[in-house]
């Protein structure tokens, strides 16, 4: 990215963290149960997330020539979503650490982070309500579609024999959606039918991309996240399960584990290192680059080169900061 961009792009920032700021604020008056809903949503909010959505709304808005002020409404909107989805998602896995910090229902509760997670997803319509009708009608079918993944990731725990096909349903509805609605709702704003497609299964691909990553992490452990949360929670995420397809003893670990409804954590923890000793993480990586040259191939013929160059910039940032892993590349049959 060039110098001026990256300028652009730290200004908008700033001003999408100013809305995001006036967007969480109780409205005065509301009373003490707003106080508390706001508090808890800014706990999670400001607890110094990437804006991965932010920064997307961004790529998606400046190709299209979105005025600045749409493009900042969209980019908050998501982020919203994004951490309501989250506060439920913490109450879903039982999560007591994200971002650095305890969860909001490891702190108040799971009551008030459910809670929490409606009044945000409010606060989102809310900040997209003066754009076109049909991008508020798009969000609605998103949450749906996120609420949906989350109930089919749940229906899938334990499931050591887990499809990829049935797992890049779920990634895609959790993750890709709220990406790809990123690209939609601009180019609705915009007229740009044809090109709000291609961000959407631009966006899907990038989701599952994204969703690989995140399952790394959840393996080789990163400051701020519970480590083997996955193995710990029977949630069949993308190395776990390539390490089963790859290996009869992984999946009987796997299926001794996860014959148990609350899996022992020191055997959790021994069955992660024997899936990250047989290389999964490696090929994870190999499969996530795949992914993400597959997304941005999808926006192909609309004339979006510049664009399809900055998600490739973007994306290999993304890589860059996945923790580091020293075991073995991946060598079939030795795992
Ligand atoms: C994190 O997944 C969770 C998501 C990306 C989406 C969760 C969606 C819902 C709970 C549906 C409800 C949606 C809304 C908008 C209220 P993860 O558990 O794989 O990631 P983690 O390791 O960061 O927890
Ligand atoms: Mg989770």
């Amino acid at each position: 990215m060039r110098n001026d961009q990256n300028d652009d792009l730290a200004l908008f920032m700033a001003g999408a963290e100013q809305r995001l700021e006036a967007a969480l604020r109780p409205a005065p008056g509301d009373g003490a149960a707003s106080d508390l809903l706001a508090e808890a949503a800014r706990h999670l909010t400001f607890a110094g997330g990437k804006r991965a959505r932010c920064k997307l709304a961004w790529l998606f808005g400046r190709a299209l020539g979105a005025p600045g002020e749409a493009i900042a409404d969209v980019a908050a909107a998501a982020e919203m979503i994004h951490a309501a989805s989250l506060l439920h998602d913490d109450v879903i896995d039982n999560g007591s650490t994200r971002r650095g910090k305890p969860t909001v229902n490891a702190q108040w509760g799971n009551l008030v982070a459910v809670l929490a997670g409606d009044w945000l997803l409010t606060r989102a319509f809310h900040q997209i309500e003066h754009l076109p009708p049909q991008v508020t009608h798009d969000a609605v079918r998103l949450v749906a579609a996120m609420t949906r993944a989350s109930m089919l990731e749940v229906m899938a725990r334990g499931r050591v024999q887990l499809s990829e096909s049935e797992w890049r349903t779920i990634a895609q509805g959790k993750t890709g959606a709220l990406f790809g609605w990123c690209g939609q709702a601009l180019a609705r704003s915009m007229g740009e039918e044809p090109k709000g497609e291609s961000f959407v299964r631009c966006g899907l691909r990038l989701g599952a991309a994204f969703q690989m990553a995140d399952d790394l992490i959840d393996l080789l452990g990163d400051a701020g996240k519970d480590r083997f949360s996955d193995i710990l929670n029977r949630n069949p995420s993308w190395p776990v399960l390539a390490a089963a397809r790859g290996s009869d003893v992984i999946r009987r670990s796997l299926d001794v584990l996860w014959a148990s409804a609350e899996p022992n954590e020191t055997r959790a923890a021994e069955t992660g290192e024997q899936i990250l000793a047989s290389g999964a993480a490696a090929e994870t990586r190999r499969a996530l680059k795949q992914e993400i040259a597959a997304a941005i191939a999808e926006l192909d013929g609309q004339g979006l080169s510049d664009l399809q160059q900055q998600l490739s910039v973007w994306a290999d940032a993304m890589i860059a900061q996945l923790p580091r892993d020293n075991h073995a590349a991946w060598t079939s049959g030795i795992r």
